[in-house]
C-alpha cells in the first residue's frame, strides 16, 4: 500500500504532482477555508504524513490519533500550532520552513514599518477616495525612518535580515534576544539592550520573536507606557505576543503614535475589531512570507521533508530535535 499524505489546504496541482506519483495524496479542497477539526482527525488517523498550515491546531489528540503518522510538515517557520512534545512521544517528526522565507518576511516587515511611519496606506486611500484637493504643507505628514532607532525584539534570521535592511536607512539598531549574537552585533553594528531599555529608547519597536510560554503577552500596557510617545510598534511574529487590548488603549491614549500589524491574537481578525477603526493602525492579513516565489519554495520544502521521512532519511528542517522514529505501519 502506498503511503498516504494528507494536505490541509488546497495547493497548486503542479506542486503536488511529484508526490502523487509516489504516494496516495488527498487534499482539503479549499484554499481559504480551514479544514474542520473532525475531518483533520479522521485524516490524521490514516495518514503517514500531514502537510499543515499555521492555522491548523495540531494538538495531542490529532497526533495520538495518527497511528501511522511519521511527519507533520508545517508550511511556516513558526510551529506554535503544533504540540512538539506529543509529536516526539509519538515518534512523529515535525518540520518547518525556515531560511527560504527569511528575506521575503524581512521585506514585508520593513515595508510595514515604512507604511506605518509614512502613513502610506492612509494616503493611498485618501487619493482613491477623492479627498485630495490641494497640496498642503503638513498633508499626511508621518515620521522619519532614516537615522532613527529601531529596536528588534527577537534576533533570529528574520530579525537579522530586518537589521540589515535598517543599516541601509542609516538607523541606529538595538536588539533584544534570549542569547546575545556577538558576530551579528559586529557585522551589522547592532547594540544589545535589555527589553526595558530597548522599549524606552526605540523609535520603532519591531517584534519578531517566536510565540512561546515566555513571550506570550510580552507587550502589556505597562510596556507600551514605557515607549516614546512618538514610537511605532510593528508586529510580524505572532499575535498573542501582544496584549491587543493594551495596544488599543495605548494608541487611543496617544502613548504611541502608530502600529503596523501583520498578525493578531485571533486570526482572521474580525472586521469590527476596535484596532481596525484606528487610522494609525496598518493591518495586514498575516502575509509576511507571501511572495509567489517564497510560498512555492516553502511548499517544496514541506514536500522534501515528507519525502525524506517516508524514505527513512534525515529531513532538511527538523524542529523537534529529540525526535526518534518509531516503527509504524
Ligand atoms: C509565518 O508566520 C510563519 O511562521 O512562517
Amino acid at each position: 500500500m502506498k503511503p498516504y499524505v494528507y494536505i490541509t489546504r488546497k495547493l497548486p496541482e503542479e506542486i503536488i504532482k511529484p508526490l502523487q506519483q509516489k504516494y496516495e495524496v488527498n487534499m482539503w479542497e479549499h484554499e481559504d477555508i480551514p479544514v474542520p477539526k473532525d475531518i483533520l482527525l479522521l485524516e490524521a488517523k490514516k495518514a503517514d504524513a500531514l502537510l499543515t498550515v499555521l492555522s491548523d491546531s495540531i494538538d495531542e489528540r490529532i497526533l495520538t490519533a495518527g497511528k501511522n503518522l511519521k511527519v507533520v510538515a508545517n508550511l511556516a517557520v513558526g510551529f506554535d500550532n503544533i504540540d512538539l512534545k506529543a509529536a516526539s512521544r509519538g515518534g512523529i517528526a515535525v518540520c518547518n520552513t525556515p531560511d527560504v522565507l527569511t528575506d521575503t518576511t524581512a521585506d514585508l516587515t520593513f515595508g510595514l514599518l515604512m507604511a506605518t511611519a509614512r502613513r502610506i496606506v492612509e494616503a493611498a486611500e485618501f487619493v482613491k477616495e477623492g479627498k485630495w484637493e490641494s497640496w498642503s504643507p503638513l498633508l499626511l505628514a508621518g515620521q522619519d525612518i532614516h537615522h532613527k532607532t529601531i529596536g528588534i525584539v527577537g534576533m533570529g534570521n528574520i530579525g537579522e535580515t530586518v537589521a540589515k535592511r535598517a543599516t541601509g536607512f542609516d538607523m541606529n539598531i538595538l536588539y533584544h534576544n534570549r542569547s546575545r549574537k556577538p558576530e551579528v552585533e559586529q557585522r551589522l553594528g547592532l547594540a544589545y539592550a535589555s527589553f526595558d531599555e530597548l522599549v524606552k529608547k526605540s523609535d520603532f519597536i519591531v517584534c519578531l520573536t517566536p510565540l512561546t510560554a515566555e513571550t506570550k503577552n510580552m507587550f502589556t500596557r505597562e510596556v507600551f507606557k514605557k515607549m516614546k510617545k512618538s514610537a511605532i510598534f510593528i508586529n510580524a511574529s505572532r499575535g498573542p505576543v501582544v496584549d491587543e487590548q493594551a495596544l488599543y488603549e495605548a494608541l487611543v491614549a496617544g502613548e504611541i503614535v502608530g502600529a503596523g500589524l501583520d498578525v493578531f491574537e485571533k486570526e482572521p481578525i474580525n472586521a469590527g475589531h476596535p484596532l481596525l477603526k484606528l487610522t494609525n493602525v496598518v493591518a495586514l492579513p498575516h502575509i509576511g512570507s507571501s511572495s509567489i516565489e517564497t510560498r512555492v519554495a516553502m511548499m517544496q520544502l514541506c514536500i522534501d521533508n515528507i519525502e525524506a521521512i517516508i524514505a527513512g532519511k534525515e529531513p532538511k528542517t527538523l524542529v523537534n530535535k529529540d525526535w526518534m522514529p518509531l516503527v509504524k505501519a
